[in-house]
């Protein structure tokens, strides 16, 4: 059997910085996203009795058994779930441009997980699903939703999964992905989190944990844009602050990052309303409305020459193609 689904990727406006339990990827707090339309995985799953190996071709590439690891090791471990066990072939194309400097796992794993099911027949409710895209990347349990999604925390493999809390906003805002650097990233994500616990305000950041979320929801709710840029910024600033503070300091920052946060400061004194997150990586995301998407991109078009720079908004949830 061989099935086909697309999957978006998704932006953590609340973000997602700390594992409870590393095999199943629980976190220790709740996140909240934007699932992108400009950015996607679509991934065909085949099983068949007469396959003789495991294959995984990414981007029309046939991939080594090296970089196939953690894919192969991911379909084995739903296999065993679901009790069942022939071989398999992976067919994903991410239609991430390079440029954007996103993270695909979130669009892969829950392209995966969705493409896995059907294959095999599974009737899996979107929560069911979520738990299942969260065993492969802790992001991609918010890519089985589209708008804005939160990944409550749980406390074990049953009760962390995402749930959607407005598949359709009715709120003018855009994502500009400005392109620092698309080197592969030094300090990977789950390295990177577990390095940030050992900072001082990492606590005291968990602790705020359940306020930020529902501040953010109420803002939602509200469509304020304001407050939900004020939030973001705070959050991406809180899980940077902790890098930086740990036993260890570490930052993802490039002196480019520095200066597009400069000018996101600067263009919001005059009066041009945009803010910035950014993840495990130099990239920034500046979130803004409509209206000043033009002056915004221009400025950090002079602030840095050459930049590429991707525009985004709403992206839907995952569908079979
Ligand atoms: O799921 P991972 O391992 O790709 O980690 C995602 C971490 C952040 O992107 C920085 C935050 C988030 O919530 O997506």
């Amino acid at each position: 059997m061989k099935k086909t689904a697309r999957a978006h990727t998704n932006i953590a406006l609340i973000k997602y910085w700390g594992k409870a339990n590393f095999a199943l990827k629980t976190p220790l707090m709740s996140s909240l996203s934007m699932t992108l339309d400009a950015f996607y995985t679509d991934t065909t799953f085949e099983h068949d009795s007469s396959l003789t190996e495991d294959t995984f071709i990414l981007n029309e590439q046939k991939q080594s058994l090296e970089d196939s690891k953690r894919v192969f090791n991911y379909i084995h471990l739903l296999q065993e779930k679901f009790g069942v066990t022939d071989h398999f072939t992976i067919r994903s194309t991410n239609h991430v441009p390079t440029s954007a400097g996103l993270a695909s796992s979130a669009s892969a794993f829950a392209a995966l997980a969705t493409s896995f099911a059907a294959s095999y027949g599974l009737d899996l409710s979107k929560k069911e699903l979520s738990r299942l895209a969260r065993l492969g990347s802790g992001s991609a349990t918010r890519s089985i939703y589209g708008g804005f999604v939160e990944w409550k925390k749980g406390f074990d493999d049953e009760s962390s999964y995402a749930v959607p809390i407005d598949e359709n906003p009715d709120l003018d805002l855009s994502l500009l992905a400005v392109e620092i650097n698309t080197k592969q990233k030094k300090i990977s994500s789950t390295n990177g989190m577990q390095l940030a616990q050992t900072s001082p305000f990492y606590q005291p950041w968990l602790a705020r944990n359940e306020q930020e979320i529902a501040e953010i929801k109420q803002a939602i709710q509200n469509n304020d844009f304001t407050k939900i840029g004020e939030l973001s910024e705070l959050s991406a600033n809180e899980m940077h602050a902790c890098n930086l503070t740990a036993k260890e300091p570490f930052t993802y920052f490039e002196p480019e990052t520095i200066k597009i946060i400069k000018l996101v400061e600067e263009l919001r004194k005059n009066g041009i309303e945009c803010y910035y997150t950014i993840d495990a990586g130099p990239n920034v995301k500046i979130l803004c409305t409509l209206r000043n998407r033009k002056d915004i991109i221009s400025a950090v078009q002079k602030t840095l020459t050459n930049v590429k720079i991707v525009v985004a908004s709403f992206g839907p949830g995952v569908t079979l193609l």
